[in-house]
């Protein structure tokens, strides 16, 4: 049921976009020029200068109490009151994936997901032997509607979803359709786990609550958060807030696979929490990240062959794309290439049916005039 990129021609094609005459819109890299270089250095330097007893010593499976007691503070700051003892920090949120569905799902235990969706996701509740089972979507993401009938008939033991600009369509599930998903959850007995890797990465508009935060959800939602995308995905630090029943056979399953997250590594980012200021760091990334995301979005009607649709994020690094019927974005993939232009086609998202014309833009790592030039050689890739 899930497609597989693994080895598939997409894959190759791909592969091909590391070239540096390429601009690519196919990646979903945070910009590198935009790191905090000189915090992060000064953060190691003082965790191996103060304590480096501590900081290259073995540690707790479930991770630096310095670092969940200050992921626990950014939490209530954001409406989610947080104790550290509720936080088991990961090797980047896609390790909690893993945990997850080694601790969640038998084989042959229902997942559903959102159709397109978070595909290294999809791939990991694959591995553990579950069903996934694709739930409709909009524009405004999952549809609560579908989501409960499918629901009814599934017996799923868990729903996972990236509600706020999702992988791959930047798409934010508005908090109507949040509550609806807590209820339904509530109603079905399942467990939602709420990715939320983009959601500081906010351009325009109000934040909507996390699912966690809703009462009919509290109790059986796994919350996801990464240092990916606003500090360094090279980090690899990740953290999951989950209740006591779930939490702790993930970190008995983390005490398996790992033993803990990397000791220093921990310890820099608290340092760094401490030290700087995470949220200025985050302003100055989205001010970067709006001006390229407005740069994509003006060139688009331009670009795209008439009778395209697509959304306009209100953050995140991603938009989606929709050519006309008849458009197939695998196959025109091959003239973007070759007119030194990448994206990455929609259609290996699916769990589902794919939508052959469907693309998803990256606009994080290039400069708002390398957008534009890379729009042209779309545009001239599609002519030809
Ligand atoms: C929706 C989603 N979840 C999880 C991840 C994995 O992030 P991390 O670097 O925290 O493992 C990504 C990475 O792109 C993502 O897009």
């Amino acid at each position: 049921m899930v497609r597989s990129v693994q080895s598939s021609p997409v894959r190759e094609i791909l592969a091909l976009t590391q070239r540096p005459e390429i601009i690519s819109f196919a990646g979903g890299l945070p910009a590198p020029e935009l790191f905090d270089v000189s915090g992060i250095e000064a953060a190691f330097a003082k965790v191996l200068v103060d304590q480096p007893e501590r900081a290259l010593q073995y540690s707790t499976t479930e991770g630096d109490p310095q670092l969940r007691a200050a992921v626990a503070d950014r939490m209530a700051a954001r409406g989610l009151p947080t104790d550290p003892d509720q936080l088991l920090v990961t090797t980047g949120s896609q390790q909690a994936l893993t945990l997850l569905a080694g601790t969640l799902l038998e084989p042959g235990a229902v997942v559903l997901v959102e159709d397109p969706g978070y595909l290294a996701a999809l791939q990991c509740f694959a591995f553990a032997g579950a069903r996934v089972v694709p739930v409709p979507t909009d524009d405004d993401g999952l549809i609560p509607e579908a989501l409960d009938e499918i629901a009814a008939r599934e017996r799923p033991t868990m729903l996972y979803l990236v509600p706020t600009f999702q992988n791959p369509t930047g798409r934010t599930l508005p908090t109507p359709r949040r509550q609806a998903v807590a209820e339904s959850a509530a109603r079905h007995d399942f467990w939602i786990v709420e990715d939320d890797p983009y959601g500081e990465l906010r351009y325009d508009g109000a934040a909507e609550p996390w699912i966690a935060a809703l009462a009919p959800a509290a109790d059986r939602t796994a919350l996801l958060g990464s240092f990916s995308k606003v500090l360094a995905p090279g980090l690899r630090l990740g953290y999951l807030r989950a209740p006591d029943a779930l939490r702790r056979p993930c970190v008995i399953a983390k005490q398996a696979m790992d033993l803990h997250t990397s000791t220093i590594d921990q310890a820099a980012a608290a340092r760094y929490l401490h030290d700087s200021d995470l949220d200025a760091h985050i302003a100055r990334m989205c001010a970067a990240y709006r001006e390229r995301r407005d740069a994509l979005l003006s060139g688009l009607q331009q670009a795209l062959p008439a009778g395209s649709a697509w959304n306009r994020p209100d953050g995140g690094m991603f938009v989606w794309a929709r050519l006309p019927t008849g458009h197939d974005a695998t196959a025109l993939l091959r003239a973007a290439i070759d007119h030194n232009v990448a994206y990455v086609p929609g259609a290996p998202f699916f769990a589902g049916v794919p939508d052959p014309g469907t693309l998803r833009l990256s606009f994080t790592t290039h400069s708002p005039a390398e957008i534009t030039e890379g729009l042209r050689r779309l545009s001239a890739a599609i002519s030809s």
